[in-house]
């Protein structure tokens, strides 16, 4: 990397960093990055009933839903401004096979929730998770067969359970599975269904990271992995120039948005396929990240307020366009202030 050619001290004293920075107008004012509503999605986890919730335990102030209480949480998302919430089904473990069908039922839990969000928020934006591992009973985003997670097979049914989400009437669907060539064919599988107009947000660069424990309680999945890994699907955290392919192969396939997760840890992916590809960059800030920091503040070692602003505004500076964050909607209400 070159360094900057303005790196001395010989403009000191005429040049003093610190005047722009005395009051609150001023730093206002040279302020590079800023944090709105608009780039927020808020992720929540839906389960079966009526009128429950019941907390993550490892996620703290996190609830699932039923999906009547869902909408309603939902429709508070959507009067503060956030546009758009992604879905996450806590499925009865009876219902989890090795063919993993319940991903394609319509009338599973995601699709239920989906058509009654849009029922009563038309305007709110729906985005559904493509990935098998709510449904699988051996917790893998792809079918299993003798300890393989299969790839081309695993295609045929993501792309089965994007169609019925587009059904249900999602507007983005998202695979989050790391199959090689699932854009591209969830892609023709829509277009061949009539759903043209429905996005397609690949979770492009998606590394098997330790991070996700907790959303793995939330959707009750860990059991079922155990002691399993997805390090055959999910990149290896030690590579970035991995990254840029897997966008590069998703924009060729017809992606329209492209996500990296986890999120702060990733920051330097972030910046480079922004810099790299000029197109729409949602980053994931994940579980562990969120949990790290609920568990600090907990403890009286972190103020929440900044602490959950500042990390959002990260991901701002480091090139992010849509931050889906479990913080969305307290951060929705403090950006109101
Ligand atoms: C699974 C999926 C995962 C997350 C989103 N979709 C977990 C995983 O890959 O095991 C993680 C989200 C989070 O940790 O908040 N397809």
């Amino acid at each position: 990397m070159s360094r900057p050619h303005f790196l001395t001290n010989a403009s000191f004293p005429r040049t003093r960093m610190r005047r722009t920075r005395q009051t609150e107008w001023s730093r206002r004012m040279v302020r590079e990055n800023h944090l709105s509503v608009d780039d927020l999605v808020w992720p929540v986890f839906v389960l079966e009933g009526e009128n429950r919730r019941a907390p993550v335990a490892s996620m703290p102030e996190v609830e699932r839903y039923s999906v009547d209480l869902l909408v309603d949480a939902v429709g508070e998302a959507y009067e503060l401004g956030i546009p758009a919430v992604e879905l996450f089904p806590y499925t009865d473990p009876a219902l989890k096979t090795s063919c993993a069908k319940e991903a394609y039922n319509k009338d599973n839990l995601v699709c239920r929730a989906t058509r009654a969000i849009k029922d009563k928020y038309p305007d709110m934006g729906v985005i559904t998770d493509i990935a098998l591992d709510p449904y699988n009973s051996d917790g893998h985003d792809g079918l299993v067969v003798d300890g393989v997670v299969l790839n081309d097979e695993t295609i045929e049914v993501l792309c089965k359970q994007a169609i019925n989400q587009a059904e249900a009437g999602c507007d983005i669907v998202a695979p989050s599975d790391m199959m090689d060539g699932r854009m591209g064919a969830i892609r023709d599988a829509l277009d061949a269904a009539g759903y043209q107009n429905v996005q397609t947000m690949s979770y492009a660069a998606k590394y098997a990271s330790a991070f996700y424990g907790p959303f793995r309680d939330a959707v009750g999945s860990s059991t079922a992995l155990g002691q399993g890994d997805k390090k055959t699907y999910q990149m290896d955290p030690a590579n970035t120039d991995e990254a840029l392919r897997e966008v590069s192969l998703d924009v060729a396939e017809g992606a329209d948005m492209f996500m990296i997760k986890p999120g702060m840890p990733y920051l330097d992916i972030v910046h480079r396929i922004k810099e790299s590809f000029g197109a729409p960059v949602a980053v994931y800030h994940v579980s562990g990240e969120y949990s790290m920091l609920k568990a600090a503040v907990q403890n009286g070692w972190l103020d929440n307020d900044r602490a959950v602003l500042e990390s959002l505004m990260c991901f701002k500076r480091a090139g992010a366009d849509i931050i889906f964050t479990y913080c969305a909607v307290e951060a929705a209400k403090l950006l109101q202030q």
